[in-house]
């Protein structure tokens, strides 16, 4: 018998002056989505934006719709909205983060299992890392790529 241990880095900031300032204009960006959500619903508005290789940011945010199941997190809409626009871009960065109650969460808000799974499709793809930046008021967590998002992830390398 062996035992694994598998482990994500997750370096933390205080205040968003502490980051470069590529990465505060993607979060500002993600910020600027989250205010134009679609979320009637749950009321949990969410915005993201990815930065591509090529330099441009692409911005998304959660749409809902009255058969709940129909809607998307904003991850994967700005994702797929990247990946149609550029198919052959790689994505660099993710930034990610909520607005509820007139306010934006004072804690990180982490992707779903399904918005995991897509960032990790990207990143196998182009074989290149996704920075993923989740914004909170009160702490900004950065986590170097998907793969440690989701350890022991399904992914076309199980098709051998
Ligand atoms: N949501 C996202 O947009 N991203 C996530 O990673 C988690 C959840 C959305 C889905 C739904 O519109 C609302 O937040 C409440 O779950």
């Amino acid at each position: 018998m062996q035992t694994k241990e598998i482990k994500t880095i997750i370096n933390e900031y205080n205040s968003i002056e502490e980051l470069p300032e590529e990465q505060i204009l993607i979060v500002n960006k993600a910020k600027e989505a989250a205010k134009k959500a679609y979320a009637p619903y749950s009321k949990f508005n969410v915005g993201a934006c990815v930065l591509l290789k090529n330099g441009e940011f692409i911005q998304g945010n959660n749409q809902e719709n009255a058969a709940y199941p129909s809607g998307l997190c904003a991850e994967r809409v700005a994702m797929f909205y990247a990946n149609a626009k550029y198919p052959d871009v790689a994505v660099k960065a993710i930034a990610i983060c909520a607005y509820s109650n007139s306010k934006f969460m004072s804690e990180p808000v982490p992707p779903c299992g399904s918005c995991r799974q897509v960032l990790l499709e990207t990143e196998v793809r182009f074989n290149s890392p996704i920075k993923i930046i989740l914004f909170g008021e009160n702490r900004i967590s950065i986590i170097e790529n998907a793969k440690q998002l989701l350890p022991l992830s399904f992914d076309n390398n199980n098709f051998d």
